[in-house]
């Protein structure tokens, strides 16, 4: 199976994904990293990997269309099957939905339904909850609002700052998302 990341900045949730597909626990080719920053960290980070990485920015672009149109004219010159969100941060349009139905997945910092958008682990810190973490959906029109496919919890302690709750969100995505990519692939390849 051909895979695709989608990322914004950082890129940790990359590292861990390209590092298990190195290691062989995800069953799958990491073909492409795409970023629609220029100046992204994840970008030095596929470099090091050896990933092809491209990116563009919805600014270069008369819309949101055109952005979205040359992202998945890139998708398919990579001949993508499944999208992997990790902390790209834009709203995927109906156009790449269509094309790839149950084939983009993405990881939110909260326990979806509740805490979406941007600010995930900020919202539920600042709304003072004893337990947050982590979901993994696929994606659908709405905002975070596609089928889930697993979570993790994670308990938020009295002392805790927003740091490390940070630190504690970050630390079950990095053993979960190559877990669940690494279930998803199996499964495909297995009724192929
Ligand atoms: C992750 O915490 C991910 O869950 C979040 O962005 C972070 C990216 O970190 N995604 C969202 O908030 C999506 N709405 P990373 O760049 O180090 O992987």
């Amino acid at each position: 199976m051909r895979i695709a990341v989608l990322a914004s900045g950082n890129g940790s949730n990359f590292e861990v994904i390209a590092q298990a597909v190195k290691d062989k626990e995800i069953p799958a080719e990491l073909v492409l990293l795409f970023s629609d920053h220029h100046d992204a960290y994840v970008l030095e980070r596929g470099k090091k990997f050896g990933v092809s990485c491209e990116s563009f920015e919805l600014k270069e672009f008369s819309d949101k269309k055109s952005y979205e149109a040359a992202l998945l004219a890139l998708l398919k010159k990579y001949d993508v099957e499944l999208v992997v969100l990790a902390g790209y941060m834009r709203i995927i349009g109906k156009d790449l939905l269509a094309e790839f139905p149950n084939r983009i997945v993405n990881i939110h910092p909260a326990l979806l339904p509740n805490f979406p958008g941007l600010h995930g682990i900020k919202d539920a810190f600042e709304a003072g909850v004893k337990e947050t973490g982590v979901t993994i959906h696929y994606v659908d029109i709405g905002v975070d609002t596609g089928p889930i496919i697993a979570q993790g919890k994670v308990q938020v302690s009295e002392n805790d700052s927003l740091s490390d709750l940070e630190t504690k969100i970050h630390q079950v995505e990095h053993q979960l998302y190559p877990q669940v990519l690494a279930d998803i692939v199996k499964e495909a390849n297995s009724k192929l």
